[in-house]
């Protein structure tokens, strides 16, 4: 079995194409004898499906683990009933089962990629930290155990999971899943779980929820009904129902005295409670009030602290009412919660300076590091406009993005609190320490991190609309870098502040300000941050820092990386624009090259004609595909 993947990787790539769409004997055969290759043995693919294969390379390939799929999941998933991929289980030729549980999976799932594993009865990816939305399922007619708790998926419960005819148990506890509960009533399941997400809304009273206890729907946001002894909030109320007669109207008999004694003595209670009631209220107000004042001052000092925190990088100042807590705003519940007096007793250095504000490592008492940055040109922003953008941004989880942790808004100051990413950036990687006694940065993992951008802005752009998925300030001190054993992962920051500034001056700050529609007064799309990627891409493969004066020997310096390396392309496609440090990776020349192509279609001037990321980051995964099948 394993000869043949061999054999199909030395197929010229031409016909890979022809090969996976067949995935059958017959055309199989005939290749493998037009190539003249008669060692392997062909009858043992028969009933090899290609599909199934393909639909667990493209989750192999989305995703990261503690376990080594990359060199476990090769050749066949299948061989009869039994399976050498790590998770997967067979029967007769087909996957049955995936079960990934605990192995720390990191990434997205591609959305579709299960509808072709139609004989799936198991999916068990619980405890990791997958993101984005739940996987759909539909076509699985025999799928039982979707197991699905414990990770970080965000979105709703799919309607159509209540189609799913075969379904016995849905775990989905522990996520951040929001939304409402669709109504399943499939009569097999027998396990279901939803607890701790962020659901909302009504349980549906099917009587296959009913089944379920407390425990299945406790610690949401905000869902009610008959399992949680929550009623939910009654429907507007029917104009019809009088008041109860048996009060108001009065019928003869000491029966009647009674009940008119009990009016009297509901009516005086009634009395009292309202003006007691309306006590507190006035003194609640006057409270409030007074908070409010010593809330004002409070916010004066913090910002006073975090201009003293700047200068010094340090934060020695104590901030008075320490036991009210601040009001940073926290996105995951699974993060220490620390809160703006923790923040302004911590430790602080400067990482950096960028247009929009200086951002600073800070160290909290408790040892918990994170990165905060002060937006320094958003005094006008109103808090409104603030909250929604950053509640957007806050919901986004992928392992190519930082993650914002927290925010602060006060009319002086706004602070965004990420995850702190340890081993620097991009452009440090890429251009910092030249000269002697310099690290270099091998093409490898040049590629990984190429393809960790391209899917950190993919993810940006299809998960939030066109104006506010925007990353907007794309460029290489703004990729940081997390080295570890086996390489390097990136992900993107700084990015979604596009709406959140004024005027066209303050854009200027913003990178996508060097796409040419915008030095055109053109609107600003999605192609802007493609642009921006082809100047990152130019970036790694050339070793040059886009904007500084480029090619002695032209008679024009251009300031424009991909102006330079079009003329250089144009003149004589040749290698002389790489980086001295990966010229020497001769083998990869070809994906070099192709990438280079591939940039200066993302930096047309056109935005139209550039690709959408998308095709980019298919584009990049061909290229490094190619490379494997040369190796
Ligand atoms: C994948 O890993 C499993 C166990 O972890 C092992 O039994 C199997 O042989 C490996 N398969 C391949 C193709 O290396
Ligand atoms: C649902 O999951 C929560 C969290 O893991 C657990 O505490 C609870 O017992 C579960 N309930 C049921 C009915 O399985």
């Amino acid at each position: 079995m394993h000869t043949i993947f061999y054999v199909v990787k030395l197929i010229p790539s031409t016909l890979s194409p022809i090969m996976s769409l067949a995935g059958n004997i017959s055309l199989c055969c005939l290749i493998l004898q037009l190539l003249s290759i008669n060692s392997v043995v062909c009858v043992e693919m028969k009933e090899f499906h290609p599909e199934e294969r393909d639909a667990l390379l493209l989750l192999r390939d989305s995703v990261s683990s503690d376990a080594d799929l990359h060199s476990n999941w090769t050749g066949p998933p299948c061989i009869v009933n039994r399976s050498r991929w790590k998770g997967i289980t067979c029967s007769n030729w087909h996957v049955i089962s995936i079960d990934l549980e605990g192995i720390n999976v990191v990434g997205s799932l591609p959305p579709m990629f299960l509808q072709n594993i139609t004989f799936l009865k198991q999916l068990n990816l619980r405890s990791n930290s997958i993101s984005g939305m739940l996987p759909n399922l539909t076509n699985l007619v025999i799928l039982e155990q979707v197991l699905l708790s414990y990770n970080h998926f965000t979105g709703h419960i799919p309607a159509e999971y209540v189609e799913l005819p075969s379904l016995r148990s849905l775990e989905l506890e522990e996520n951040y899943l929001e939304g409402q509960i669709p109504d399943f009533d499939q009569p097999l399941l027998t396990a279901f779980n939803v607890s701790y997400n962020h659901l909302s809304g009504p349980i549906p009273e099917t009587n296959v929820l009913l089944r379920f206890p407390k425990s299945s729907f406790d610690d949401n946001s905000d869902l009610c009904g008959k399992p949680l002894d929550k009623l939910c909030p009654a429907p507007p109320p029917a104009p019809s129902s009088a008041p109860s007669p048996q009060i108001i109207a009065p019928s003869p008999g000491e029966e009647t005295k009674k009940k008119k004694l009990q009016v009297w003595t509901i009516a005086l209670i009634a009395a009292a409670g309202g003006l007691l009631l309306l006590l507190l209220c006035i003194a609640f107000m006057f409270c409030k009030k007074r908070k409010r004042g010593e809330e004002k001052t409070r916010n004066e000092s913090a910002a006073y602290t975090f201009g003293v925190w700047a200068q010094k990088m340090s934060f020695p100042e104590r901030a008075e009412d320490s036991e009210r807590l601040g009001q940073l705003q926290f996105f995951n519940k699974e993060l220490p919660v620390f809160d703006l007096d923790d923040l302004l007793r911590a430790s602080a250095e400067v990482l950096g300076k960028g247009n929009l504000g200086a951002t600073y490592k800070a160290t909290l008492e408790t040892g918990t590091v994170v990165a905060v940055k002060k937006l320094d040109s958003m005094n006008e922003l109103s808090k409104r406009e603030f909250l929604q953008q950053m509640q957007l941004l806050g919901k986004i989880k992928h392992e190519n993005l930082v993650e914002i942790i927290s925010f602060y808004y006060s009319e002086n100051e706004k602070l965004v609190i990420y995850e702190f990413i340890s081993d620097g950036t991009l452009f440090e990687l890429l251009h910092e320490n030249r000269g002697a006694g310099r690290v270099p940065l091998d093409w490898a993992t040049r590629m990984s991190i190429i393809k960790d951008i391209a899917k950190g802005l993919a993810f940006l752009h299809n998960s939030l609309s066109s104006h506010k998925g925007l990353h907007a300030n794309l460029k290489s001190p703004n990729v940081l870098i997390h080295q570890h054993s086996q390489g390097c992962h990136s992900k993107l920051t700084d990015f979604g502040f596009l709406p959140l500034l004024s005027s066209r001056k303050c854009a200027e700050m913003l990178a996508i300000s060097r796409s040419p529609e915008f030095a055109q007064g053109k609107r600003i799309t999605q192609q802007a941050d493609v642009y921006c990627f082809g100047i990152i891409l130019l970036e790694i493969i050339t070793g040059k820092v886009p904007g500084e004066t480029l090619g002695e020997d032209m008679e024009e310096a251009t300031s424009d990386l991909s102006e330079w390396v079009r003329m250089v392309v144009y003149n004589d496609w040749s290698t002389d624009i790489l980086d001295m440090e990966i010229l020497a990776a001769k083998e990869a020349h070809d994906a070099m090259l192709q990438l280079t192509e591939l940039a200066l279609e993302c930096t047309d001037m056109t935005p139209e004609n550039r690709p959408k990321i998308n095709q980019v980051l298919r584009k990049i995964e061909e290229i490094e595909q190619m490379k494997g099948e040369n190796d």
